[in-house]
């Protein structure tokens, strides 16, 4: 990617309102924001619930925006095909849910992604070192990078992250895959300190709460692309 290259905010559609999820979408899509960041959770890997392939399903019925699926579940190969399914274009799974010998190798979820035409994410909890996922860096389009525990919206961001996400910038760039690979945040992003994380190299950046508990949530999204 290059230097000028604009970064990307996509809303959480965790943090929105479910009973008015049609005016929530509504206003993602008039906003600029270019990417849906949808959290899929199964109450093992992360202590919640939150909701399956068919509300992703009908949300696709009303954007075009890239619906990024974040999965949050211990066993994410038995979700890819029905986020697939369901019309995400890209997903991402945690590193940490593939290490027991009961789970597919990340390897197989990977290709699983790629040969439908989606991009694949690596995510990585807060303690999880980013040099375990170097090995698969030549086949993802993006690393997220949790900078709160995965679970809930709506927590603080964990300061250390900033150098994390710097140390994974920085590799990147040494090893020319800066162009080839995101680095998305994730949790706890604010107006406060959205552009301290732009700064240190991320490039999409996922707000919920922030968003969507905004008196304006369009101008809200707007206001995270300004310098
Ligand atoms: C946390 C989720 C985040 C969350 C972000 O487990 O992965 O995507 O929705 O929400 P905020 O911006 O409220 O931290
Ligand atoms: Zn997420």
């Amino acid at each position: 990617m290059s230097k000028n290259k604009k970064h990307i905010i996509a809303p959480s559609i965790l943090g929105a309102d479910f009973f008015n999820l049609k005016k929530e979408i509504n206003f993602c899509n008039k906003s600029n924001a270019k990417w849906l960041h949808l959290d899929i959770m199964d109450q093992q890997f992360v202590p919640n619930l939150s909701f399956g392939p068919s509300v992703v399903q009908d949300l696709r019925g009303h954007s075009d925006l890239f619906f990024d699926v974040h999965l949050m579940v211990s066993n994410p190969f038995d979700m890819i095909q029905p986020f697939i399914d369901a019309g995400a274009n890209g997903i991402s799974f945690h590193i940490e849910a593939t290490e027991s010998r009961f789970t597919f190798p990340p390897k197989i979820l990977i290709n699983t992604i790629k040969k439908n035409n989606l991009k694949c994410g690596l995510a990585l909890k807060p303690k999880t070192p980013f040099s375990i996922i170097k090995k698969y860096l030549e086949y993802i389009d993006y690393i997220v990078v949790m900078s709160v525990e995965p679970g809930f919206g709506g927590q603080s961001f964990i300061p250390s992250t900033l150098d994390k996400i710097a140390e994974i910038n920085n590799y990147l760039v040494q090893n020319s895959l800066k162009e080839d690979i995101l680095i998305q945040v994730d949790g706890g992003i604010k107006l406060q300190n959205y552009q301290s994380v732009i700064q240190s190299g991320a490039d999409i950046l996922v707000a919920g709460s922030q968003v969507f508990q905004s008196e304006n949530p369009i101008e809200t999204i707007n206001q995270m692309y300004s310098k």
